[in-house]
């Protein structure tokens, strides 16, 4: 059985207002198209999402049309917490969870099932894309050191872990770290992580430029 858990329980703060995972993006708020593409899939069984305390009525209210079973849980107060919490909410009999940011609803069929294919074989998989920029650190408005982006991957999700290992990867996490994904947690228990390359499309929905995009892409679509 493959439970995904959605987090969509960050402030949208970058963006202002009302958090950017519950905006209409054409017809239907951005967290509800998302969780389509995995209500359609057929290798996963059920949802949970996990939303900001005060809105989780309103979450309800927008994912009725789902057609697998899901549920709603409150989030934390970081991602990693969040996460935590929907892992709570899965059944000890799922084999594997994927975890997949309610921000990147242009997340395609195809690149779910390479996620689960590829975390059946090796334990964890998640998606990621080469870097193709230069990358260069800076400090106070200068530029320090360049790095080389030769073995540099720009992280995505969906990522895809073992229900055991996952549980194993956050008690050991408990209290010692603060993840901005779930691949950062396999490194406490010494998990080799699967590389699936991403798309283009994948984009997390985070500043109001990527949102003004969102619309351009979602308007063509339709
Ligand atoms: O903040 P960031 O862009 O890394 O958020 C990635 C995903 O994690 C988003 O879908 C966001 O709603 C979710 N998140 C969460 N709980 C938090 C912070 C972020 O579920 N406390």
């Amino acid at each position: 059985m493959v439970a995904v858990i959605i987090p969509a329980a960050g402030s949208g703060s970058r963006l202002g207002g009302l958090p950017k995972q519950m905006r209409l993006l054409g017809d239907a708020p951005m967290l509800l198209h998302t969780a389509q593409v995995f209500d359609r899939h057929p290798a996963v069984s059920c949802l949970v999402v996990v939303g900001p305390p005060k809105n989780l009525d309103l979450i309800e209210g927008m994912l009725t049309s789902l057609k697998k079973p899901y549920q709603v849980v409150a989030g934390g107060a970081t991602r990693q917490k969040s996460v935590q919490a929907g892992l709570k909410a899965v059944s000890d009999s799922t084999s594997i969870v994927l975890i997949h940011d309610a921000a990147r609803p242009f997340v395609s069929a195809q690149i779910i099932t390479k996620v689960i294919e590829s975390t059946e074989i090796a334990g964890a998989a998640a998606v990621a894309m080469p870097v193709t920029d230069t990358v260069r650190y800076g400090e106070e408005g200068s530029f320090t050191n360049t790095i080389s982006r030769d073995e540099l991957y720009a992280m995505q999700t969906p990522q895809g872990f073992k229900y055991d290992l996952l549980q194993q990867a956050f008690c050991q996490a408990e209290g010692v770290s603060q993840a901005t994904d779930d691949v950062a947690l396999m490194g406490h228990i010494g998990q080799p992580v699967r590389i699936v390359e991403g798309d283009r499309w994948n984009v997390k929905i985070t500043t109001q430029s990527d949102w003004e995009w969102a619309q351009q892409v979602w308007e063509k679509r339709a």
